[in-house]
């Protein structure tokens, strides 16, 4: 099975999630793990599983993830299973900061799922509902615990896929 898993990371904790779920996969799997700014079209090739991660930025993925994946050639997912994480704030620190910030979050969201939807639009098979993982802060660290359920979530995807 050719995985493919594509990043975006500022401060370095979507990046240890990216890595987290590449590392879950089983020996049989060949899992390349890329920062958005590395991968080229030509990565997409032959690929089974993409799975495309970010941080919210702005109740949104970064802009970097979203514009890779709006050049990619439309229907170029057909076949393939996906899925989307993002990587976000605890509820604890969203209810501490800004007073309006809870009530924004729950109309606007997070990242993770307009990535879906723009892997849906061309053409990917979502094998697992939009996902989040939990930092403290802007800068991390990441909640503990988070690492293990990134790896478990990707379990799961490969369970299901098999
Ligand atoms: C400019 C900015 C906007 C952010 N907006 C949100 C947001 O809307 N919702 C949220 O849960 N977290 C938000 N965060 C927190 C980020 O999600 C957090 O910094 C990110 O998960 C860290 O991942 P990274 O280390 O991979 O960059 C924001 C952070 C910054 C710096």
């Amino acid at each position: 099975m050719k995985v493919l898993i594509v990043y975006d990371s500022v401060f370095g904790n979507t990046e240890k999630i990216a890595l987290a779920i590449g590392n879950a996969m089983g020996p049989q799997t060949e899992v390349n793990i890329l920062r958005v700014g590395n991968m080229k079209q030509e990565n997409l090739r032959g690929l089974d599983v993409l799975i495309v991660g970010s941080p919210t930025r702005a109740f949104k993925p970064t802009k970097a993830i979203t514009n890779s994946l709006k050049v990619i050639p439309k229907n170029s997912l057909m076949g393939v299973k996906v899925a989307a994480f993002d990587t976000r704030f605890t509820m604890e620190k969203i209810k501490s900061s800004f007073f309006m910030l809870p009530l924004l979050v729950n109309i606007f969201g997070y990242g993770a799922k307009p990535i879906s939807e723009l892997l849906k639009r061309n053409g990917g098979d979502l094998a697992a509902p939009p996902e989040g993982f939990l930092v403290e802060d802007v800068e991390g660290p990441l909640k503990e615990g988070e690492m293990e359920r990134a790896a478990n979530w990707a379990k799961k995807i490969f369970e299901s896929i098999k």
